[in-house]
């Protein structure tokens, strides 16, 4: 199940269309899939092909381009994305969408669309002032479209006032609050995932075989119900999903640090498998052979317990945080007990013994370990698990 939301982005002829080209970046680096759309005059300040290149997607010029048409009709065009983001909106964009003119592709998506529209407006200040602007925004307010901005500054033009297009991160921003629709809209999760690494000296370490999928998919699913993600991960064998915000580390005390600096959280969802140990003598430089033929003797230390250090916070401590115990033997026993040493709410608890097939398979069976006791959810796919967790963390924040 694909959970990647996709933004339509007009980009208007206009000085601000330069930093439209970092909007792409930007809404790519948190998880969306961009499709370009350029006005001929927004051809005049930045290329198809830089747009293109940066969306890492096919842009959308022309209304009567016969191969797009062939490809994907505009209706389709218009009908494909979660939210259309028209960044820079100048004064003549802002007249036809108050108006209803389709003589252009960016005026015929926008009157062909059903999706909401978010318009992020840019143009001089006597232009933003005119009266003919002032009715113009209110008739697109009226018909429920979001706008971001003006910001007031220096403008290209050598005036100062309001007409300067938002910032980008503002605007990334308002098209997240746009798009906040979940139950979890507007919540902060944390979630690790993933094995540690540590060290032995600068050439080996010390891992495990998680490879990340079960925590991977619950990030997903705590996304796709609206939530704020920090997706603290160490070296995972399945990437990140999208939409979240990746903290990638290596060790358990780096993975403790990132968690610690991700807070405060209304949630967090400890799904890493940390290593308990570390080497406490690790080499700064590679160990050689002596020739000795004696082996060299490595030294453990414990590491931090992040599970247990959250669970235990005072100030800044979520108001979930779940566990995770994988147990071969007296489940729900071993796992009752974890929580209460933990100081966790929930322990979600597997059979990971030989012959459950869990241990690196797609499936999973869980008991959620809670003040309510313990319950056993049927046998099911990892996705499945991660969405039933996330429904359950939206009903318990509620
Ligand atoms: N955990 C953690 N930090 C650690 C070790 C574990 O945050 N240093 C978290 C895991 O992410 C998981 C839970 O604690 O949510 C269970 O860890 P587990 O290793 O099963 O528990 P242990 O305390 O090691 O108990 P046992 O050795 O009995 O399995």
């Amino acid at each position: 199940m694909s959970t990647q939301r996709r933004i339509l982005l007009i980009i208007g002829g206009g000085i601000a269309a330069f930093k439209s080209l970092d909007l792409i970046r930007r809404l790519r680096d948190r998880g969306f899939a961009v499709t370009p759309v350029l006005t001929p005059a927004a051809e005049q300040f930045v290329t198809p092909l830089s747009a293109s290149a940066l969306a890492a997607e096919k842009v959308y010029r022309d209304l009567f381009d016969l191969t797009d048409e062939a490809e994907m009709g505009h209706i389709e065009l218009s009908r494909s994305a979660d939210l259309i983001v028209v960044a820079p909106a100048t004064a003549d964009l802002m007249a036809k969408m108050a108006h209803g003119h389709a003589n252009d592709l960016a005026s015929t998506l926008l009157l062909a669309t059903d999706t909401p529209v978010l318009i992020a407006p840019a143009m001089n200040v006597r232009m933003w002032e005119h009266p003919a602007t002032r009715r113009n925004l209110a008739t697109l307010l009226a018909d429920g479209v979001r706008t971001i901005g003006p910001d007031e500054g220096p403008m290209a033009c050598g005036e100062f006032g309001f007409g300067r297009m938002a910032e980008v991160p503002d605007i990334v921003a308002a098209v997240e609050t746009a798009l906040a629709d979940g139950p979890l809209a507007g919540r902060h999760v944390v979630v690790t995932s993933g094995p540690t690494h540590e060290p032995i000296d600068p050439v080996r370490y010390i891992a495990n075989r998680s490879s990340g999928a079960q925590g991977t998919a619950i990030a997903a699913a705590l996304v796709a119900l609206g939530a704020r993600v920090s997706f603290v991960t160490g070296p995972a064998s399945v990437p990140p999903p999208p939409g979240v915000e990746v903290v990638s580390v290596e060790t358990a005390r780096q993975m403790r640090d990132a968690v610690m600096a991700a807070l405060p959280a209304d949630a967090g969802v400890f799904a890493a498998a940390v290593a308990d140990w570390r080497v406490a003598n690790a080499a700064d430089r590679k160990m050689k052979k002596d020739g000795s033929g004696t082996p060299p003797a490595l030294e453990f230390a414990e590491n931090p317990d992040i599970l247990a250090e959250i669970s235990s916070l005072t100030e800044d401590r979520p108001a979930l945080v779940v566990g995770f115990a994988a147990e071969t033997d007296n489940v729900v026993a071993h796992a009752t007990a974890k929580r209460a040493r933990k100081g966790c709410d929930w322990i979600l608890a597997n059979d990971v013994s030989e012959g459950t097939g869990i241990m690196g398979g797609s499936e999973n069976e869980v008991t959620l370990i809670s003040d309510a006791g313990a319950e056993t959810w049927p046998r099911m796919g990892k996705d499945a698990v991660a969405r039933q967790l996330a429904q359950r963390i939206a009903e318990a924040l509620a």
